[in-house]
């Protein structure tokens, strides 16, 4: 069997292509860089990992409510949270192919390590001083343009109706945490949580990224999973070390193994954060952020304030004491994590002389649970038991009846977009009123009368 991280990413692009996971958006207009569509397997996969995000985050705490905020908000939020000013990337263009590329990630790929906080002179000093290693990665040639920060926020004209609205543009959000941020009075106002309580959030973002890079890794428009949490000063740090614990197990819990699972301290912190860590997954490229988990003191909150003229401050009913509540946040993308689990799950086998490619996913992720067969197409009694057995089942999971094409190719039809039961309907099905009922990671088959189906998937996904 093959290692896992010995997997290109070309394997996995090519399976979620061949088999409907993600398509390049756009496709037959020559497609669009940097974003993705996510096809019948892939919108299973994503809603599946939405939802144990959301069953951890919500659903089984009864600290942490949830919100759905708009992706356009008053533009003031984003000078509030310093984005207008301070979110953006090192952008370098090859003057001879004109390719753009982060000077970070150029500076990265020769070994050398640029903060993103740096300033346009600073990066531009480190990028002269290590010009000579530095290769075009579009053409390899060395000709480069004076590095420039470039801001991510996407800019739209919605609402203004002026021909010259880039001078007073909204944002399309560029991360999902400000809506909760803006709307932390509203829920304090309108439910009954009190400090400590968190606020989560499943939404689309879009930045504008300068490199496509990696896949479904690094995209312009993307959707976030995020929580906040609002705690007083004294509790923060250690509300944020319970919150780090709870995000590793969350992973672990989903089936991602351990050992491609790592933290990453950050050394540089912005002023006001108190501490951030990244969990690491194991990629095909490298050991990159899947999730961000930080402490990020009461910047937030007095921000909004300030820039808002409310008062955002807390009154602690008990102790009668005031506050600005600190904020410690998980943050982590939908297609980040699908990424992670594709990559975990992929495995190449040899079986005999044949071999096979199986996604050995957690079965909650899995986009079908159950595929249903008649052994052969053209016999019309073993069609229709298998029709009958997957009308049943369809109520209660995601199934497919698949009658084409002989049954090994159906197995394995499945096993790649990780099914981890295969029903097929026999001969002796007619007779005994029994199916086979086939293991993903084993392949072992069982028989299972058939009404006893429910029972035996009962508590299985
Ligand atoms: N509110 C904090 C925040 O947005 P971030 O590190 O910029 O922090 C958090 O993003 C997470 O969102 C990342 O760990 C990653 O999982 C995901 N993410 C960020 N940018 C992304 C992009 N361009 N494409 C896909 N996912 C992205």
């Amino acid at each position: 069997m093959k290692n896992k991280n010995e997997n290109s990413m070309d394997k996995i692009v090519s399976l979620c292509k061949r088999r409907g996971f993600i398509f390049p958006s756009s496709e037959i207009y020559g497609g669009f860089s940097a974003v993705y569509d996510y096809g019948p397997y892939g919108v299973e996969l994503t809603n599946n990992i939405k939802k144990e995000w959301w069953k951890t985050m919500v659903q089984m705490r009864e600290d942490i409510v949830g919100l759905d905020s708009a992706i356009f908000m008053n533009p003031k939020i984003w000078e509030a949270s310093g984005h207008t000013s301070g979110f953006s990337d090192p952008l370098i263009e090859c003057k001879k192919c004109h390719s753009r590329s982060r000077v970070d990630h150029l500076l990265e790929d020769v070994g050398v390590f640029a903060d993103e906080k740096m300033s346009e002179e600073e990066i531009q000093e480190i990028f002269s001083e290590n010009r000579e290693k530095i290769k075009c990665p579009k053409c390899g040639q060395s000709d480069f343009s004076e590095a420039r920060k470039f801001n991510l926020l996407v800019q739209a004209n919605l609402g203004n109706f002026t021909s010259d609205w880039t001078k007073d543009p909204v944002y399309l959000r560029g991360e999902t945490c400000q809506g909760i941020y803006v709307n932390y009075k509203n829920i304090l106002d309108s439910t009954r949580v009190k400090i400590p309580f968190g606020i989560a959030q499943i939404g689309k973002a879009f930045r504008n990224e300068i490199t496509a890079r990696q896949f479904v890794f690094r995209t312009r428009e993307f959707e976030q999973m995020e929580m906040q949490y609002f705690t007083s000063p004294e509790k923060e740090m250690e509300e944020y070390e319970k919150l780090r614990k709870e995000r590793l197990k969350y992973y672990l819990d989903l089936g991602i193994k351990k050992e491609n699972l790592k933290w990453h301290k950050h050394e540089n912190l912005v002023f006001y954060a108190k501490e951030a860590y990244d969990i690491e997954y194991k990629y095909p490229f490298g050991f990159k952020e899947l999730e961000g988990v930080h402490a990020r003191g009461d910047y937030d909150l007095s921000q909004h304030g300030k820039f808002s003229g409310k008062d955002l401050s807390y009154l602690d009913q008990t102790t009668k004491e005031k506050y600005i509540p600190h904020i410690i946040e998980s943050s982590v993308g939908v297609g980040r994590t699908m990424l992670a689990v594709l990559c975990d799950g992929y495995t190449e086998e040899k079986i005999g002389e044949e071999s096979r490619t199986v996604l050995k996913i957690s079965k909650k992720l899995s986009p079908i649970k159950i595929a249903v067969f008649p052994l052969l197409k053209n016999k019309d009694e073993l069609v229709k038991k298998a029709k009958e057995i997957f009308n049943r089942l369809k109520i209660s999971y995601i199934c497919e009846f698949d009658a084409s094409g002989n049954i090994g190719k159906r197995y394995r039809r499945q096993d790649e977009i990780g099914t981890p039961h295969c029903i097929t309907v026999d001969f002796d099905s007619l007779e005994k009123n029994d199916v086979t009922v086939r293991d993903r990671d084993t392949m072992k088959q069982k028989r299972i009368k058939i009404e006893d189906l429910e029972d035996y998937f009962k508590d299985s996904f």
